[in-house]
């Protein structure tokens, strides 16, 4: 199956008006004739699963947030495009190919749930993505679409929790990207930061307070990328491409040991072998692929099954995941002992330290896979590494923790013994950093990574030595020193 362009424009789209040309806008002029109910109807009707990573069903989605609405306080709508998935370029190029699309399904879904404001949730060091949706949201705005609506983009910290849903709507409310207890339906947000004594804040999030604090609807970029079409065309439109459980098209990214790093756009069901070989070019020159990993939220793919068709049944029933689509490609060069302690690394650093085991059991593994990675390390640590791979997810806030399980749980089911030879002496293997893209070196036709996130430490500073607090404690830390600064003056 060819790649497709529903959501993923072929070229940029130069400005609102050439969106208009090819049929956009006509979304909100299907809403504001076919009334909320009905759109909420069409996109129950359509599947459309969040393409955020978990594949939660759209509709489910936006009809909790009409359920639970406040009785006085409208909710807000948010898209989540701080994309920090290592391995994960798409949302970042569909805001760039074109915004007025995202803004589109916004738009729909706030006369959907009855918001009255719009949050763009993206990175601060996403420069281009911000200047280019600060234009677009100009246009729209003079073109009447956010009429009655109050929009803000919020330039928010680097941290990858800052892409966890609640976190979002954490920093969104001028805190640190702490996930809450509390689902996004029953504690949404404010732009106003009126609620800000009932979130996580500087005492962390409990599940024991109780509020009128509106609901928050948030998607993913793609997922609103995804709304206009299926209002504008329908439900059955929709479901042309695709399978039953997984209905439409998937942006995917492929990076890693392939000719080439790209993004495109697919029929869900397209085996994965087939996006590899669309997007990369297949392995460089005299090797052989190995294996594929979803980001760092599932466990990895060996090459025997990449006719896996990619949909989120198909890829879970493989033992895998689809998750974002942000395939990191392995040949038969990659020394697994590497891949394990890049993962790991990444996932104990960005662990913020609520839940213990997340964080200690998270420290530990990262420790421990890197000495063995270094061959520095005995059998019994092997088993220790184990041992903390069963306990790390205990009691977690958020599937951060669960990712380093099932990540790590993978590779030593899948590559095992070449991790375990490290144990025994041998070679030690080079690092192989598991971090996010910063961006597209266009001359090289790859993905440039994010190097200052090797320089993080655990406790989220870049100082020289990591001060073996968590990155809670820390602000807990410096509340309390706030505090009793207050109290001194
Ligand atoms: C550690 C972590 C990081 C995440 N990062 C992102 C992200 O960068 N972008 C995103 O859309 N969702 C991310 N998610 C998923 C969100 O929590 C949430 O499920 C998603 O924004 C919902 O949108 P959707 O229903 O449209 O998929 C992350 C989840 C976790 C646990
Ligand atoms: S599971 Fe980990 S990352 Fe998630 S809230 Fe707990 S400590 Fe933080």
């Amino acid at each position: 199956m060819p790649p497709v362009n529903r959501v993923l424009s072929p070229e940029a789209v130069p400005d609102l008006q050439a969106y208009i040309a090819e049929g956009g806008g006509a979304a909100i002029t299907a809403t504001r004739e076919a009334g909320g109910d009905a759109v909420l109807r069409a996109i129950e009707a359509s599947g459309l699963r969040g393409r955020g990573g978990g594949g939660f069903p759209t509709g489910v989605k936006w009809r909790a947030v009409v359920d639970n609405r406040s009785p006085s306080l409208p909710p807000t709508v948010v898209v989540n495009a701080a994309e920090g998935e290592p391995g994960s370029f798409k949302d970042r190029t569909l805001l760039q190919r074109n915004p007025y699309r995202v803004l589109e399904g916004m738009v729909v879904a706030a006369a959907t749930v009855g918001a009255t404001s719009l949050v763009v949730a993206m990175k601060g060091t996403f420069t281009e993505e911000i200047a280019r949706v600060r234009a677009a949201l100009e246009e729209v705005r003079e073109a009447g679409w956010t009429e009655g609506l109050e929009v803000a983009v919020v330039e928010g910290p680097s941290e990858y929790l800052y892409g966890e849903e609640t976190a979002l709507l954490e920093v969104i409310g001028g805190r640190a990207p702490f996930p809450r207890l509390a689902p996004p339906f029953r504690h949404g947000t404010s732009l106003a930061g009126e609620f800000s004594e009932t979130t996580a804040g500087r005492v962390m999030a409990s599940d024991s307070d109780s509020t009128a604090a509106p609901p928050a609807l948030v998607n993913n970029v793609e997922t609103f990328a995804n709304v206009a079409g299926i209002v504008a065309n329908g439900p059955d439109w929709f479901r042309e491409m695709g399978t039953e459980k997984s209905p439409g098209t998937i942006v995917c990214t492929v990076s890693g040991r392939v000719q080439r790093h790209g993004v495109a756009e697919f029929p869900m069901g397209t085996p994965l072998a087939e996006i590899i070989e669309t997007i990369g070019g297949g392995p460089e020159e005299g090797r052989e692929l190995v294996a594929a990993m979803s980001g760092v939220a599932n466990p990895l793919l060996p090459a025997a099954l990449f006719s896996t068709p990619a949909t989120y049944e198909d890829m879970q029933e493989a033992g895998a995941g689809l998750g974002a689509a942000g395939f990191i490609v392995f040949d038969d060069r990659t020394d697994f002992a590497a891949v394990a302690a890049g993962v790991s690394r990444f996932l104990a650093v960005e662990s913020c330290g609520q839940c213990t085991p997340c964080k200690q059991d998270g420290r530990a593994l990262s420790e421990l896979t890197d000495r063995i990675r270094r061959s520095e390390a005995d059998p019994p640590d092997l088993t220790a590494v184990e041992d903390h791979v069963r306990t790390v997810a205990e009691e977690a806030r958020c599937f951060l923790a669960s990712q380093h399980q099932r990540v790590l749980s993978s590779i030593l089911e899948l590559f095992g013994d070449a991790v375990a030879a490290h144990t025994t002496g041998g070679p030690a293997a080079d690092e192989d950093p598991i971090i996010p893209i910063a961006g597209f070196d266009d001359d090289g036709g790859r993905f440039v990574l994010d190097e200052k996130q090797r320089r993080k430490q655990p406790d989220w500073s870049y100082d020289e030595e990591d001060s073996g607090q968590a990155p809670a404690d820390r602000v807990n830390q410096r509340a309390g020193d706030l505090a009793g600064e207050d109290a001194d003056a």
